[in-house]
């Protein structure tokens, strides 16, 4: 059965200049959102990157109808998420970040009894309960009373519930926090599946490994501001380099290395970032000074780590 009917000519999700501030008495305001703007378009698995408090959160929340935005727009295939909620609402599903089963349910019941609140036939609550159960390894454990189920085994419930669905925009905030690498990979299986199905879906994780490979493009969120916006290629790209090349135990070599490319340091080893060409000139002077080397691909968490350190350095 074809989930609600989406209007297929709109966007699944733009939103435009969205800010939000947070006023508690008592409390200063904090301004989580400065004006971000985002497209998510169909099919595509959008991964929003940043640190903690960058407003990753609540944009999910606005984008899923359980915050009011202090200004900006927010549209679900053409509908106002802030004043016409109840018309964004069957169109999307969420996996909020710290959800939890119901306690007093099994993940069966929890799966189906979701599925039939959200209009869906006895019959097909219960082949989509089964698949979720399946996909998500949860047979095992599917009459157990949630509060008996492991830490990892209650998030992998959050997951299959969402993705039993097969809701036209999916959020995600961070799906896989507390799972185990087969479960991870089982989640990545599972949400590309159901792209392939015709969903669209936008998820947070600070995991880069997953954002890498799970993700078509991606958005970095900095003090509540987008800082960057691409695939994870062009992402690597902009670090300046292709390979990583590590050097252990090492830090007051910055200079050394400097010409090379981007050297950075977490007090333990450097990294420098080079092109392949000048490779062979930098291992020559790691010979010489008996450094330990290893080389790598750059990856996303080189590419995040010198965006938003930069950003950092900028405001201080
Ligand atoms: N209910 C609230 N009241 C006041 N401030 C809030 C509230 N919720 C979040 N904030 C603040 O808004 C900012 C953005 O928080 P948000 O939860 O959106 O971050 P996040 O990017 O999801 O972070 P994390 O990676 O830790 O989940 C932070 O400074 C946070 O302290
Ligand atoms: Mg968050």
């Amino acid at each position: 059965m074809p989930g609600p009917a989406a209007d297929v000519s709109a966007e699944p999700l733009v939103a435009r200049d969205l800010r939000k501030v947070y006023t508690t008495r008592g409390s200063p305001s904090v301004e989580a959102l400065s004006g971000v703007s985002l497209e998510v378009r169909s099919r595509e698995r959008v991964a929003l990157l940043g640190r903690n408090g960058a407003g990753k959160t609540t944009f999910l929340k606005i984008a899923s109808t359980l915050l009011r935005p202090t200004s900006g727009t927010i549209e679900i295939f053409g509908h106002d998420a802030d004043r016409n909620p109840d018309r964004a609402r069957p169109l999307i599903a969420v996996v909020p970040q710290e959800g939890k089963p119901f306690f007093h349910l099994t993940p069966r019941e929890q799966i189906y009894t979701y599925l039939r609140t959200r209009g869906l036939s006895r019959e097909v609550a219960q082949t989509r309960t089964a698949t979720a159960l399946d996909q998500m390894g949860l047979v095992e454990v599917q009459d157990r009373l949630a509060i008996t189920l492991s830490g990892g085994q209650r998030q992998r419930t959050m997951v299959a519930t969402v993705i039993a669905t097969h809701a036209p925009l999916l959020f995600l905030d961070e799906p896989t926090i507390g799972m185990d690498p087969f479960a991870r990979r089982a989640v990545w299986a599972a949400l590309r599946e159901l792209t392939r199905l015709g969903s669209t879906m936008l998820l947070t994780t600070h995991y880069l490994d997953e954002a890498d490979a799970l993700s078509d493009r991606l958005y970095i969120v900095e003090r509540g501001r987008v800082l960057m916006e691409g695939t994870a290629e062009e992402l690597k790209r902009s670090v300046g380099g292709t390979l990583k090349v590590t050097i252990a135990g090492q830090t007051q070599h910055v200079d050394l290395f400097r010409s090379f490319g981007t050297v950075m340091t977490d007090g333990t080893s450097l990294t420098v970032i080079v092109q392949p060409d000048s490779l062979g000139e930098l291992m020559a002077i790691a010979v010489r000074e008996r450094l330990t080397t290893t080389v790598g691909p750059v990856t996303l968490e080189e590419a995040f780590m010198r965006a938003v350190g930069r950003s950092i350095n900028e405001d201080e």
